[in-house]
């Protein structure tokens, strides 16, 4: 029997008997066979086949108990009470439900982007780099210097350089400007907040040349909760009194609701700008949102439950420092400060060890899986942070998934992971489909 047939039969095998599902702990042999059948690539590892899961936080990518939030009625799920929700919570006039951040994304980009176009921005997340980019745009990474810099203890290395900002908007003009990107708690360099200071001064200057300030609301509540624990004058408001104060210095907002709130599926778009929402309806028209009623009505009561039980954001947070202590005191390079939902780690030091052309993150992803079952991701960096020679993993936790007695056991096997640092073998890239997502589904070899 070849090895292919053999792997299948031993998936297929796994779940006739009912084995797959979240926090089993497989042993090292069987590890082994599942890093063979994925040739390497840790992206292919399934949620199922993994015992502790830092991949993403996105509830998309998850399987989340039935319970919650089933039975909804046409009412929550309509139009009105939705967009109702969402203007209660978020402030903002104007909001269409869609099936995920990056369809709202491409909304966007779709109703204001022309080729030759540039969009200034704080690092945006991949999917949010392509529409723009596809719709002809040029992004102009503008984020405060520290953003680059992993061990900068600088509280809000989320922050667009608002002196930047002006210089490119003098520089291209209102007509090459469709509006301002700016990520909150930005993934891209290390989950990093945006100060309420600076998305009120982008926003005066953005107003000023009447240039729409667009948010990428994916973790504006991780945003909320850093700024209530770092910048002066938060610490005793609520999460709902920060995010409505946050979003009123905005002009819209894409989010996908998969991260921040208990949903795995979900996002919106919104604005106060009445022209650009009727635009928004018309691509959705076109194109469809993507949710069934009763998605509709799930993402309704979803979306207000944190402000309802802060906990539930709070107590990740706390969870996720827990982590990062963990590991930076037995000297692991994680990226400073903590943030609210990932510890990342700066693998820089990897290449001394594995070539560049051996993908050290991932040889290191190969590594920790097969030693103890735990999964993490190589975060997904800008053009920018690249060029820099910028590179890093990220575990992420998603919200009620983790308590503080699986944190000993992360921390234990990625501490002992980064010491064996030295032995780890690299890879040798073997296939990738020839297109921008061949990467993920790329076919790896370990290099003997
Ligand atoms: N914006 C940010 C900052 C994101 O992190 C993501 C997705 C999106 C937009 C797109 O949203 O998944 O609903 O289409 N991030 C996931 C992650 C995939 O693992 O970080 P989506």
């Amino acid at each position: 029997m070849s090895e292919q047939t053999n792997t299948e039969n031993f998936f297929l095998r796994l779940h006739r008997l009912g084995l797959i599902r979240p926090f089993i702990r497989f042993s090292l042999r069987l590890r082994k066979v599942i890093l063979q059948g994925v040739h390497y690539n840790t992206d292919m590892v399934t949620n199922q086949l993994t015992y502790v899961d830092f991949v993403t936080d996105s509830f998309k990518e998850r399987t989340l108990p039935q319970h919650d939030f089933q039975s909804k009625s046409a009412f929550e799920a309509s139009f009105i009470s939705l967009a109702d929700t969402f203007h209660q919570l978020f402030g903002y006039r104007y909001s269409l439900p869609v099936s995920q951040g990056r369809s709202a994304e491409l909304i966007l980009a779709k109703v204001l982007v022309k080729p030759g176009m540039v969009i200034p921005n704080n690092l945006l997340f991949i999917s949010t780099s392509y529409h723009q980019t596809l719709a002809g745009a040029e992004l102009i990474e503008i984020p405060v210097v520290e953003a680059y810099d992993l061990i900068s203890d600088s509280p809000f290395k989320g922050n667009i350089d608002t002196k930047q900002l002006e210089v490119v908007i003098r520089k291209y003009g209102k007509e090459k400007i469709p509006y301002v990107l700016i990520e909150t708690a930005v993934n891209a360099s290390g989950g990093h907040p945006v100060s309420m200071e600076n998305i009120k001064n982008a926003y005066n200057i953005t107003k000023e040349h009447n240039i729409p300030l667009i948010l990428d609301a994916c973790r504006l509540l991780d945003n909320a909760c850093l700024i209530r624990q770092r910048e002066q004058g938060y610490s005793h408001k609520s999460l709902k009194e920060i995010v409505m104060e946050f979003c009123s210095y905005t002009d819209g907002c894409v989010m996908s609701a998969s991260k921040n709130y208990y949903i795995d599926t979900g996002g919106f778009i919104a604005t106060n700008i009445e022209q650009l929402f009727n635009q928004f309806m018309d691509v959705v028209m076109v194109y469809g949102d993507g949710l069934s009623v009763r998605a509709k009505g799930k993402l309704n009561t979803a979306i207000k439950y944190p402000f309802k039980n802060e906990r539930i954001i709070n107590d990740r947070v706390n969870i996720t420092s827990y982590l990062w202590k963990k590991l930076e005191e037995a000297g692991v390079p994680v990226v400073r400060p903590a943030a609210a939902c990932a510890v990342f780690i700066d693998t820089y030091q990897l290449s001394e060890y594995i070539a560049p052309d051996q993908f050290p993150e991932k040889s290191f992803l190969v590594h920790l899986y097969l030693k103890s079952g735990i999964l993490g991701s190589e975060n997904l960096i800008t053009t920018g942070q690249g060029r820099k020679g910028i590179r890093m993993v990220r575990f992420a936790l998603p919200l009620r998934s983790y308590k503080i007695r699986h944190m000993n056991y992360v921390a234990k096997h990625i501490i002992q992971a980064w010491k064996e640092r030295k032995q780890i073998k690299g890879l040798k890239k073997t296939y990738a489909a020839p297109c921008q997502s061949g990467q993920f589904m790329a076919q790896y070899q370990i290099i003997e």
